[in-house]
């Protein structure tokens, strides 16, 4: 103490305040707003294994809900923050928004939030549920795990309207940054995020207008690999059913892996928007970072990362919000 150079009792206060604000800064910087990992830790022990083990068992009779279950959460954290507005159910609501008719998986959160209010009434939220059910599905296909903060609570506002957050697949790449950066996500984060395309499908609908007549020439999208047009073009011919779903990522629709970058470069890009990724020089430097040995190493690791900071979008924590009863619903 002889060292000391405080001279007053006030400025050993000072000290004391700064080093308070800057524990209560740094607690914020690992935690997000208010989310820690273990949150359920003394309240429901079994919290995340009760949600682990539903996805993976509705995962055993249809390995769709994984990249099911990854998009809803998405969708969720980007209208409102990650609040579980996306599953409540009314006219007007989001989920009956165009970009959210096609998310399917429902019924697995349902099953979960069962389970836990038969564990533990009232204690575990439905956002908290979304953002665990989408690390597993990630971890079911073949993807790394990571530590998701929890804590989140339940909003109260669910407005179709507000779906328009939500970038679209036609969307440009500067619009794609805006609609990221809108949520605190930087570019190397949006580029990693629709990296989530590794696994799952998409309705014919939403590119087969790359494959004919494109942009009103009377031809296809020049950024289309030549040998592989032909294949979507079988895949989904031109007046086809436009529901008809179609892999994202060609020959490893299944594994959360990297090779939905690898197909961006060769130009095997389904949705316009991911193709973009590559036509664009700033996102195109992200994307090479995947290709390689190196890639999928450094996929895994980003992806964990931009994956809990998308999560902790907006949300509510402490006394704001509440815990819904049944996922559907706001309390009454
Ligand atoms: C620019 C950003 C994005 C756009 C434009 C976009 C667009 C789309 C579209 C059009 C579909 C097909 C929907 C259907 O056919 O029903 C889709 C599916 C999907 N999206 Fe995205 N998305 C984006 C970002 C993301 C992000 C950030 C994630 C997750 C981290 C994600 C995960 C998924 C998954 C896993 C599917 C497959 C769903 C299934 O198979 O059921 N997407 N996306
Ligand atoms: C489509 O056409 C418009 C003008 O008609 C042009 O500005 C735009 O760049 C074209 N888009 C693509 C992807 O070729
Ligand atoms: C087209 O795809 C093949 C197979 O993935 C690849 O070898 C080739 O380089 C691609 N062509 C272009 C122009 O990207």
């Amino acid at each position: 103490m002889e060292r000391c150079t405080c001279s007053s009792s006030s400025q050993i206060t000072h000290i004391i305040i700064l080093m308070c604000v800057f524990v209560v800064m740094s607690a914020t910087l690992v935690h997000g707003q208010g989310t820690r990992v273990g949150f359920y830790a003394t309240t429901c022990p079994r919290a995340e294994s009760i949600v682990s083990s539903t996805v993976a068992t509705h995962f055993r009779s249809n390995t769709a809900i994984a990249p099911a279950l990854l998009r809803m959460h998405f969708h969720d954290c980007f209208v409102r923050g990650c609040d579980a507005s996306v599953l409540i159910d009314g006219s007007n609501t989001e989920k009956t928004a165009p970009p959210n008719l096609g998310l399917r998986g429902y019924e697995v959160i349902d099953d979960a939030k069962t389970q836990l209010e038969a564990a533990c009434p009232g204690i575990v939220s439905c956002a908290d549920i979304l953002a665990l059910a989408a690390r597993e599905s990630v971890v079911l296909t073949g993807g790394r795990s990571w530590l998701v903060p929890t804590g989140r609570r339940d909003g109260r506002v669910s407005l179709a309207s507000e779906t328009t957050d939500l970038p679209g697949f036609r969307e440009s790449i500067d619009s794609q940054k805006q609609k990221f950066s809108a949520k605190g996500l930087n570019t190397q984060d949006l580029v990693v995020l629709v990296g989530g395309h590794t696994i799952g499908t998409t309705a014919c609908q939403f590119f087969s207008y790359r494959l004919y007549n494109f942009n009103g020439t009377a031809s296809s999208d020049p950024s289309i690999n030549a040998s592989f047009l032909p294949q979507l073009q079988a895949l989904c011919p031109q007046n086809g059913d436009g529901t008809k779903r179609v892999a994202f990522d060609t020959g490893s629709e299944n594994r959360f892996d990297a090779s939905f970058f690898a197909n961006l470069r060769n130009g095997r890009g389904i949705l316009e928007s991911d193709q973009k990724l590559w036509t664009d020089a700033s996102t195109r430097a992200v994307v090479q970072r995947f290709l390689g040995i190196t890639g999928l190493a450094a996929f895994n690791v980003e992806f964990g990362r931009s994956m809990v900071k998308m999560s902790n979008t907006g949300v509510k924590t402490g006394t704001d919000g509440e815990i819904r009863k049944i996922c559907s619903a706001i309390n009454s």
